[in-house]
């Protein structure tokens, strides 16, 4: 029923660990290199299926693409318009990002509702309706078509929505427009993707501000070279696990600026934190003083807390909480996004489930004994399970059942926290 068990030894780590290139930001650039009627090299990737759906898109377009290294090359010269198929678009959510660069490069695209994790609903509604707001024509309900002529406009988004922001600075960039983009996301994913439009000619400015400006015109092909930024979920999980398990980890080629919220996190609940220009190292967590939980955390778009680091926190926070020192988290982004509290329930944490949040008191004491068979429920879910087994008393085993998804944003997850001393085996089981 399940693709692969992880086990996982309740482990102390120690050590460094090297960040991948973001997953967010590298699948809307590989979309946008549709865009360019020439070659695109794309640096600091990531190995994440994710992005072997985004290689199989582009292939499917025409492109020619070859991956070297951490380095793809796209060479979009040939490609020809095409219908998404519907068993690649319902692989993941970031198939999405075709909308905009299948409009930018050919001035229309047809879609069928991404995939990606079970989140709770994630609509597309806000994408439908800027399409609209941009003068494209947009029909059907289950298998949507979108084509037409940009014009000029203002958009005032109802909610900054990341995937809506790129979608738009991607169409608008390609068009001869002038579009002005009001809450616009400010997630520095979105300022990867304006420096990639930017370097094919767009002109875009206030990229990672709330408001974004595009001056569209037809853009010339050119060869360009684009270096993704590091993950900053992959680092916060690595940084996460090490403050629960009171280790010396030390994340390096990430950049600390784009974790603010969860640097203050972590030092405010007493771990020592040396934070350079591409580094961070954690100098103990939790063993030599007991770490001091919040009262309260709430996932928002960026800058504040991210929603994608709310599960490890929560697993984190499962452990560190106690009845006379609960937290609350709330996640305004995915308010579902709580499937992971079954498991940690299991594994013997007391937490009591909120509307759109839950709020946690460390481990109960008269519990049956835990259950170590746990299921992975989606990606980021996944990893935090990760983390809360490698928390439990030195040397107990838990199985992680997961069916794909910790891969598909975790480059070698197993590996790096081998690294630092994590025992983490994968065994595929089907
Ligand atoms: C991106 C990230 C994902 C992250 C999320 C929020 C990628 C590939 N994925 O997802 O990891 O968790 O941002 O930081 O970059 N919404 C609507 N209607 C729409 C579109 C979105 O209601 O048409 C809602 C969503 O259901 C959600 C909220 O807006 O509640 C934010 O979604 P959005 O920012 O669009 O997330 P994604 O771009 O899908």
């Amino acid at each position: 029923m399940y693709k692969y068990r992880y086990e996982v030894t309740a482990s102390k780590l120690s050590g460094c660990v090297d960040i991948s290139g973001s997953k967010n930001a590298v699948l809307p650039i590989l979309a946008a290199t549709l865009i360019n009627k020439s070659v695109s090299y794309v640096d600091n990737c990531p190995s994440l299926s994710d992005l072997d759906v985004a290689i199989d898109i582009l292939k499917t377009y025409g492109c020619a693409v070859e991956k070297t290294g951490k380095s793809i090359m796209v060479d979009a010269t040939k490609a020809t318009y095409v219908s998404v198929p519907k068993q690649l678009a319902s692989k993941c959510r970031a198939s999405l990002a075709f909308l905009g660069s299948s409009v930018a490069r050919f001035g229309m695209a047809e879609f069928t509702l991404p995939g990606g994790c079970v989140l709770g609903p994630r609509p597309i509604d806000m994408h439908v309706d800027v399409m609209r707001l941009l003068g494209l024509e947009v029909m059907g309900l289950d298998r949507i078509t979108v084509q037409g002529k940009v014009i000029d406009t203002n958009i005032l988004l109802p909610y900054p929505s990341v995937g809506v922001t790129e979608n738009i600075m991607m169409i608008a960039a390609a068009n001869n427009c002038s579009v002005r983009i009001k809450n616009a996301a400010k997630e520095p994913e979105i300022v990867n993707l304006a420096v990639y439009l930017s370097a094919l000619g767009a002109d875009i400015k206030g990229a990672g501000t709330g408001t974004i400006v595009i001056k569209g015109h037809s853009l010339t092909p050119r060869n360009v070279r684009i270096c993704v930024i590091p993950d900053r979920i992959e680092a916060a999980t690595y940084l996460i696990a090490g403050a629960v398990s009171g280790s010396n980890v030390t994340v390096r080629k990430c950049l600390p600026g784009h974790m603010s919220k969860l640097l203050t996190l972590l030092y405010n609940m007493g771990c020592n934190i040396d934070v350079g220009k591409d580094y961070v190292r954690l100098v103990q967590g939790r063993l030599d003083k007991k770490l001091k939980p919040p009262l309260f955390i709430e996932a928002k778009p960026y800058p504040c807390f991210p929603t994608d680091m709310q599960p490890p926190t929560v697993a984190m926070l499962s452990v560190i909480t106690s009845k006379k020192n609960p937290t609350v988290v709330t996640d305004t982004v995915f308010p579902g996004r709580f499937a992971l509290c079954t498991e940690l329930m299991k594994m013997g944490a007391d937490i009591h489930m909120l509307k759109g949040g839950c709020m946690l008191e460390g481990l109960r004491f008269d519990a049956p004994v835990p259950s170590k068979e746990l299921i992975s429920h989606d990606l980021r879910a996944g990893a935090a399970l990760i983390v809360a087994s490698l928390c439990c008393d030195e040397g107990a085993v838990c199985h992680i059942y997961d069916n794909g998804f910790i891969e598909r944003g975790y480059e070698n997850i197993s590996e790096k926290f081998s690294q630092i001393g994590g025992k983490v085996s994968l065994k595929l089981i089907q």
